[in-house]
């Protein structure tokens, strides 16, 4: 079992990962808990929820299950009111632990409930897509999505422990396993660029789900996460690299509508984009931009953007949440494994969008 350990002020906690983990998760649960609520879906509950349940029955707790609809257009207000509902109706209390079973969607939504209930109570990440595993389980980010953005209503609120089974990834459809990739190859470009080059050459162990390769892809991307976020938890400054390729992927999704692509397509395909900004704007050499076009491809990940006009992607992008008094500011890279954030004139974005103006789709 490999063990990553997460320090931040909102708690300290450790990412455990290992083939089989799903058994082992009475040992994750605090002694003084009353009652476990799993927060689940259909679709993850089918697979694993019967081994889950038993796993946590072991501690001897009361367990139930918070059963939401399957998909990212679910992450909102009224689903986040059945998990509130439940909790209310079954009586749980200060001492109860929601389990977030399942991928980004679910962790989030689960997260934020956590959060939110009695003023918060402790929450257990257990995620099972390769995305949820390698990002959005790790650093306490949750959120629900608004109509007018991603992401927009939420909370920092970390969890008591992440822990990862890597054999649920057998059952991971490959469209969503290439979605969890494009976030692995972002900490190689933003922060490590022997991990960058470690993926290009071990990708199709990656994509045919070789264990060993999908353990360490997933060790070292949780170890760069804990390392960012130990040292920035509320995103005040370094925790925004993270975002490498989200500006413009957020656009896409918000622009095409959540769920049309998904959210690691949409980042791979901004990562493209965001690395064609960076040449432009701070020297990022064009053979780094070759050879971040040629991993995302490789990864199974979109790499044409949609064709829409210059002022609908500057629209689309005004909703991100690192503007700053209506000024665009873009993740990039001066070069290959080491990320800045900046504001970036309109005029520069333009140029970038006119360059991929003959590569785009309806
Ligand atoms: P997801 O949660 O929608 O899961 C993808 C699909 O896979 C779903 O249908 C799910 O039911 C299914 N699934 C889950 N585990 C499975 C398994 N083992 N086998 C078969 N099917 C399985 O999508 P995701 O990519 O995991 O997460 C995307 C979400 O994460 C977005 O909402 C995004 O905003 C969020 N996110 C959050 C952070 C953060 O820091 N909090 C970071 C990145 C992304
Ligand atoms: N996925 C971006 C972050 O956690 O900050």
């Amino acid at each position: 079992m490999s063990l990553v350990q997460v320090n931040t002020e909102g708690g300290v906690y450790p990412i455990h990962i290992a083939a089989g983990r799903l058994n082992a998760l009475a040992q994750s649960i605090p002694a003084s808990t009353t009652a476990i609520a799993i927060v689940t879906n259909p679709t993850v509950d089918g697979l694993y929820g019967d081994q889950v349940r038993r796993a946590l029955e072991e501690s001897g707790k009361r367990v139930l299950t918070i059963m939401l609809p399957d998909g990212e257009e679910h992450k909102s207000w009224s689903t986040l009111n059945v998990i509130f509902d439940r909790l209310l109706a079954e009586r749980l209390d200060r001492k109860a632990l929601i389990v977030a079973l399942g991928g980004g969607v679910i962790g989030d939504m689960a997260g934020f409930a956590a959060a939110c209930f009695m003023r918060g109570v402790r929450f257990l990440q257990v995620p099972t897509t390769l995305l949820s595993q390698v990002d959005s389980s790790v650093g306490g980010k949750t959120a629900i999505n608004h109509p007018l953005g991603k992401n927009m209503i939420g909370a920092f609120y970390q969890p008591v422990a992440v822990e990862i089974d890597t054999t649920v990834l057998n059952s991971l459809p490959g469209r969503e396993i290439s979605a969890g990739l494009a976030e692995v190859i972002k900490y190689g470009m933003i922060y490590d660029s022997q991990f960058f080059d470690w993926c290009g050459a071990n990708m199709p162990a990656l994509r045919q789900l070789n264990a060993p390769a999908l353990a360490y892809a997933i060790q070292r991307s949780c170890e760069v996460k804990a390392e960012v976020v130990s040292q920035d938890e509320r995103e005040s400054g370094l925790r925004a690299i993270l975002n490498f390729g989200h500006t413009f992927g957020h656009a896409i999704e918000s622009g095409l509508g959540y769920g049309q692509w998904l959210h690691g397509e949409a980042v791979g395909c901004g990562m493209i984009m965001a690395a064609e900004l960076s040449a432009l704007v701070c020297g990022l050499p064009p053979a780094h931009v070759h050879a971040i076009r040629e991993l995302v491809i490789a990864s199974g990940c979109p790499s044409v953007p949609p064709a829409w006009s210059a002022d609908k992607w500057l629209e689309l992008m005004q909703v991100d949440k690192k503007t700053e008094g209506g000024q665009l500011r873009f993740v990039l890279l001066p070069h290959m494994g080491k990320a800045v954030v900046q504001t970036v004139e309109a005029s520069a974005v333009r140029e970038v969008l006119r360059r991929f103006e003959s590569s785009t789709q309806e």
